[in-house]
């Protein structure tokens, strides 16, 4: 597919997969649209494209803030009068036990991962369908939206989540017969800045010295995270080339990882014989 003048919108653009998706997408001529919590970033990236000839719309906005995400969606329209990919990107990670994760992170993570993705629907979905143009949706879910992993409940859940909502989005699509396709961009891990994103949290919406962060629960779900990130995570470049080639083949469950292939199987087939969940091998 030739991205040279699509219109690109992407969440989370300031740092990681968005960041990467920017700048590959910048690289190939699209013009882009960014959003991101991470004003600083933001800013650096966008001073980055603008140097190359790529002046992009940058804003500074919450995701969980849907009247910020409907003012963006006017000015990405005013600007460029269509979008051809919108990437519902935007998301943070807590760790934790499902019994000793704060109160402060289920609320996070459920506002900016679940939340955040129906905002950027409620803000650019009704648009898109009154396109000519073909178009596409895309939730960063992921692979924790498909498998549970054991050291992330607040994450699993809004992945969860903010996968069915997607699928529910395709449907409903459907139904309409609107030129608007979704899809669901489903990683295990890939090289970012996720396990650093408690700086993006606002001050006064939890307590950094809440004794649970000290815990050894805390301390060793947190270290095993930090070990995986370290070992095991696929090249930014890598995981970010397979979405956009997915995207444009039209794929819906955007895999990056087939290793974990049999366990998505596997999965499925312990709930219809009734076994209980098992942790996933890495
Ligand atoms: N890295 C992985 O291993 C992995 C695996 C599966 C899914 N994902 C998902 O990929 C997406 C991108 O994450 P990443 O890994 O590149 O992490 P990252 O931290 O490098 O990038 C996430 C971006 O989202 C921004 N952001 C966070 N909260 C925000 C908010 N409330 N409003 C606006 N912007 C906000 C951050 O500033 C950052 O620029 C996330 O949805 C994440 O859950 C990541």
């Amino acid at each position: 597919m030739n991205h040279n003048d699509k219109v690109v919108v992407i969440t989370g653009a300031a740092n990681g997969i968005g960041a990467q998706l920017t700048r590959k997408l910048a690289a190939e001529g699209a013009k882009l649209a960014l959003a991101d919590i991470d004003a600083t970033n933001l800013n650096a990236i966008a001073d980055e494209l603008a140097a190359a000839g790529n002046r992009p719309l940058a804003a500074v906005l919450d995701v969980s803030d849907g009247d910020a995400l409907e003012a963006f969606a006017a000015s990405v329209y005013d600007a460029y009068d269509h979008v051809d990919y919108c990437f519902a990107n935007a998301g943070v990670i807590s760790i934790g036990s499902v019994w000793g994760t704060p109160k402060a992170d289920w609320d996070w993570l459920w506002q900016t991962n679940t939340m955040g993705p129906v905002n950027t629907i409620r803000a650019f979905i009704p648009r898109m369908i009154e396109q000519p143009e073909e178009s596409h949706f895309i939730t960063t879910a992921s692979i924790a939206g498909l498998l549970t992993v054991e050291n992330s409940p607040a994450y699993v859940a809004s992945k969860f989540a903010s996968l069915s909502l997607t699928e529910v989005l395709e449907l409903q699509l459907q139904q309409q017969n609107a030129k608007v396709r979704a899809h669901a961009i489903c990683p295990a891990i890939v090289k970012s800045d996720l396990l650093n994103c408690a700086r993006h949290r606002v001050p006064g919406t939890w307590d950094p010295a809440d004794p649970y962060y000290r815990s050894d629960d805390f301390r060793t779900r947190a270290a095993a995270a930090a070990g995986s990130m370290e070992s095991m995570a696929m090249p930014t470049e890598q995981a970010v080339d397979c979405i956009v080639k997915a995207v444009d083949d039209g794929v819906f469950y955007i895999l990056t990882h087939p290793a974990y292939n049999p366990a998505i199987l596997g999965r499925v087939q312990g709930i219809v014989s009734g076994a209980r969940p098992t942790l996933v091998q890495r």
